[in-house]
């Protein structure tokens, strides 16, 4: 792809016999350019091309790292592959909640034989579950056979950290505990042609009680805007005609840069470029949702009709004990101001069940919200014990079959919800991103609505990435069947 080779001029600029540049980005080029000596070195002994292969845990955040990642990995000679047999194999992680961490260490049971039968395999582990000491000491005592760790301050260092791999035999740690840095301008390899994500900022200041984030991903940095749009005008030409604005709480973008820039501002620039036709962003905190960033919502041609506004739970009494910093009346109000200004958006939200000290009442709020905002989707989760967090030293744990009954009464509401929401639509001729092949049945594509539901049609490969305007045939609870009448550039 084009945009791989973007900053191909630099790299081959570098002169490698001399010392590393102490500056970023340059300095990875020349790691790059010294890392693709040593692979095709590899190459050579081996006869066959080196392969890489990154699985992904946890967030958009951690989707749109991975891409990076993959950039650098085959700027310097690796074909990725979807094996996790492959020469270089990385775990992009998350440690969100307890099950995360589970299965990273599971992955890297099963890789140990793997290794054992590919020598000269490298395996890395990079991303948030690496930001917490206890975890380093665990991989360092108990998974000997990983190569490389690193955090999720410098992930951009990756050219440099494998240099360092090639020319050790022992386990690579490099692990920042914060950073003010914003490393730009590396290569970067989409997954999607015709979309992408774009971070506009890193880390979270929030400090909800409950949540790793803060402490992983380090405090609020945002970029500069003209960085941002020149990232999406470069997009564009690369063929993007779908974008998501990636933060952890996109509302207080720009409170941290000098240039006085509001998210709602950034927004309003971001639809001026010429060629993008969508715009997405993930995730906002209900506390900053402003009337300001609404307005823009309802003038716009290209955000899309979906409002992802995390709850977590619909009791003021816990929602002060989480830090949240709205109240039920407050949260009820925006969803209210959001129907009101944009009649067909899409409102999700995440919720978490079995928060300490939840009781019956609390929860009957929880379900009260569900009923009064009548979610197109939510995500619902138990509650996880996070060592560091506030909440994780609370003495008042709920049993776990109360979390569970309730946690399974909530689940079934919110489906029967979202599957009446979803009924509502049926007969509508909406616009329509086809992503891609069905993946069970290839007479089929998949595509995603500005509401963010999924619809299936009859359509062939030469439809990906296109926008085409398909009628809504059949509701099957989460997604829909449709028709293509046509196109709709
Ligand atoms: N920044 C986003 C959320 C990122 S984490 C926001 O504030 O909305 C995604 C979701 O994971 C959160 O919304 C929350 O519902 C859930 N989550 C976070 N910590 C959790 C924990 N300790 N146990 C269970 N769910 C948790
Ligand atoms: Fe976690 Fe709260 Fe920050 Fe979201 S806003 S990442 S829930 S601390
Ligand atoms: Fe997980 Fe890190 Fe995202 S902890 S949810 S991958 S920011």
């Amino acid at each position: 792809m084009e945009y791989l080779k973007m900053y191909e001029n630099e790299i081959e600029a570098m002169d490698i016999t001399m010392s590393p540049p102490a500056n970023e980005p340059e300095r990875q080029y020349y790691f790059i350019k010294k890392a693709r000596g040593l692979v095709k070195e590899k190459e050579r002994e081996l006869k066959r091309p080196l392969t890489c292969h990154i699985t992904t845990f946890g967030c958009q955040m951690n989707a749109r790292d991975s891409e990076k990642l993959l950039g650098v990995l085959e700027n310097i000679g690796y074909k990725n592959v979807d094996d996790e047999t492959a020469d270089i194999v990385i775990f992009n992680t998350c440690t969100v909640r307890e099950n995360a961490n589970q299965r990273v260490y599971g992955h890297l049971g099963q890789l140990k034989s793997v290794k054992k039968k590919h020598p000269g395999m490298l395996i890395g582990l990079c991303g948030c579950m690496m930001q917490e000491e206890d975890v380093v000491s665990t991989i360092q005592s108990k998974y000997k056979h990983v190569d490389i760790v690193f955090g999720t301050h410098n992930l951009y260092k990756l050219a440099e950290i494998l240099c360092d791999a090639y020319l050790s035999n022992s386990m690579i740690i490099d692990i920042w505990k914060d950073t003010d840095k914003i490393v730009e301008d590396l290569p970067v390899e989409r997954k999607y042609s015709f979309k992408s994500g774009v971070n506009i900022m890193f880390g979270c200041n929030n400090f909800c009680s409950y949540c790793i984030v803060p402490y992983v991903r380090g405090r609020e940095r945002s970029r500069e805007p003209k960085a941002i749009i020149r990232e999406i005008e470069r997009l564009v030409a690369d063929g993007v005609i779908e974008i998501m604005l990636l933060g952890q709480n996109v509302n207080s973008y720009g409170k941290d840069l000098e240039d006085n820039i509001s998210f709602a501002e950034l927004l309003a620039e971001v639809e001026k470029i010429k060629g993008l036709k969508r715009i997405r962003f993930m995730t906002s905190h209900p506390k900053d949702l402003s009337d300001e960033l609404i307005e823009v919502m309802k003038n716009s041609k290209k955000i899309c009709k979906h409002f992802h506004l995390p709850l977590q739970t619909g009791s003021t009494r816990l929602l002060k004990e989480m830090n949240r910093r709205y109240d039920k009346e407050r949260y009820l109000e925006l969803a209210k101001k959001l129907k009101e200004a944009i009649p067909d958006i899409a409102i999700t939200t995440d919720i978490i069940v079995g928060y300490p000290g939840e009781t019956e009442e609390d929860f009957e709020e929880t379900m009260d919200v569900v009923e009064m905002v009548r979610y197109d989707s939510a995500f619902t989760f138990v509650y996880s014990k996070r060592t560091g967090t506030p909440a994780a030293s609370n003495p008042n744990q709920v049993p776990e079959d109360v979390v569970k009954e309730r946690f399974d009464k909530l689940l079934k509401r919110v489906q029967t919800i979202s599957r009446e929401q979803a009924l509502k639509k049926v007969g509508a001729v909406e616009e329509v991103l086809v992503e891609g092949m069905n993946e069970q049945d290839d007479s089929l594509v998949s595509g995603r609505m500005s509401n963010n539901s999924i619809v299936h049609f009859p359509g062939d490969a030469d439809l990906c990435g296109k926008l085409v305007t398909v009628k809504l045939v059949e509701c099957k609870g989460f997604y829909y069947m449709g028709e293509m009448l046509g196109s709709a550039e």
